[in-house]
């Protein structure tokens, strides 16, 4: 990878997958993780092999039909997870194994009732483990993001020694700050000797709402890998959405980091995991929202209509939306009812709009919306006063 470039890796068939209602079969995981190869995924994380036979199957059909991603899969510090990933992902191209533990104070007392030094016994031996069975060996700290910095800088370096390719940062319970995150980053980047060997990766959730932020200060700071789901489905409040953070980047070129994903697949692949996974996505969720791209008040209609920048930073073209919409309240102005009113056939004057408008603007005090079946409606009763031009 080229030092601009920032790797995707895509877990929402494993992140994503783990919540609740979102469980998908072998077929349907087929077809999302050959669209997240199409679309330019660079890690597809396909499962958890050791955790169900289902998941086992998924990961081994997955790993046989990607053809340009990483097929990765996840286990704990356990010799026979990584022992039955391996096995589910010997037929990829380019396998990964995910391996790790959790490194914060909180995960080694209550998780493992165990040390610091029995934790870095056993990731350094997780990590040896999977070298013998592949090349490319990700580690993850789990709960990085409450860990101290100096002994997940120590854990980092035992396990680069180990031959760890991949150092994964998990901000596990979405607590830490966009500042503190990417200061994480830079500790680890500035004080872990060997670090040029590995490439750090943001894996953040979303429980305050500071996923992609956090994501996006981890690159700032150096990380070359980010950890996502589309739509940004995953534990609790989610993961950070990939399309949020490959927008962020496209849209702000001036920070020298790219992806290769084709950004036009973002809104119908944002569509295609809703409908496979019945999860729906908010109207105003970015990027790939409905309403992403809807224009509602009469000031920023007027904006959109005479130049589409005055209201909008990303060309919805860019996303695989055809084109930005106005929808028309109570709220719109004459310039939203006349550019609808033209789109449907109405060429308007002046005197027609005006009275065309005090006529709309009763509909749209009834109802929450009005239609193209609406439009019809009140040139009806224009006409009754002066006939309408029909372009
Ligand atoms: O959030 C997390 O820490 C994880 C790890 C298992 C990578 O999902
Ligand atoms: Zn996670």
């Amino acid at each position: 990878m080229q030092n601009n470039k920032v790797a995707i890796f895509d877990t929402t068939l494993r992140d994503g997958e783990q919540v609740p209602g979102c469980k998908l079969d072998t077929t349907q995981k087929l077809v999302i993780a050959e669209r997240l190869d199409y679309m330019g995924v660079d890690i597809i994380e396909a499962g958890f092999p050791v955790s169900s036979p289902g998941d086992f199957s998924s990961v081994q059909a997955i790993a046989k039909i990607v053809k340009n991603a990483t097929v990765c899969g996840l286990t704990r510090a356990v010799e026979n997870d990584i022992k039955v990933a391996a096995e589910a992902l010997k037929n990829a191209v380019k396998p990964r194994i995910h391996t790790g533990i959790g490194t914060s104070d909180s995960h080694i007392k209550f998780k493992f009732n165990s040390s610091q030094d029995e934790v870095l016994r056993r990731a350094k031996a997780a990590v040896s483990y999977a070298k013998n069975f592949v090349d490319d060996v990700e580690f993850y700290a789990e709960d990085a993001g409450r860990t101290d910095n100096e002994f997940l800088a120590k854990v980092c370096e035992e396990v680069i020694k180990s031959g760890a390719t991949v150092l994964n940062i998990p901000d596990t319970t979405g607590y830490c700050l966009p500042n503190e995150y990417g200061d994480k980053i830079k500790y680890l980047k500035e004080n872990v000797k060997g670090i040029e060997k590995a490439v750090i990766s943001c894996h953040c959730h979303n429980d305050l709402g500071l996923a992609t932020a956090n994501s996006i200060a981890g690159v700032m700071n150096g990380a070359r890998q980010i950890e996502c789901t589309i739509n940004g489905i995953g534990e609790r409040a989610g993961n950070t959405a990939l399309e949020e953070v490959v927008m962020i980047l496209k849209q702000h070129p001036y920070l020298g980091l790219d992806t290769n994903i084709n950004t036009q697949l973002l809104y119908d692949t944002s569509h295609m995991v809703r409908d496979k996974m019945g999860m729906i996505v908010q109207p105003n969720k970015a990027v790939v929202g409905d309403n992403a791209f809807a224009h509602s008040s009469g000031i920023h209609q007027d904006g959109v209509i005479k130049n589409r920048e005055t209201y909008e930073i990303m060309n919805p073209a860019d996303v695989g939306v055809s084109e930005s919409s106005i929808v028309l309240t109570a709220r719109s102005g004459r310039a939203a009812l006349a550019y609808r009113a033209k789109n449907i056939g109405y060429e308007l004057t002046k005197v027609q709009l005006d009275a065309a408008y005090g006529i709309f603007l009763q509909f749209a005090d009834r109802q929450k919306e009005i239609i193209d079946e609406d439009i019809h409606q009140i040139m009806k009763e224009v006409n009754k006063y002066s006939k309408v031009n029909i372009a």
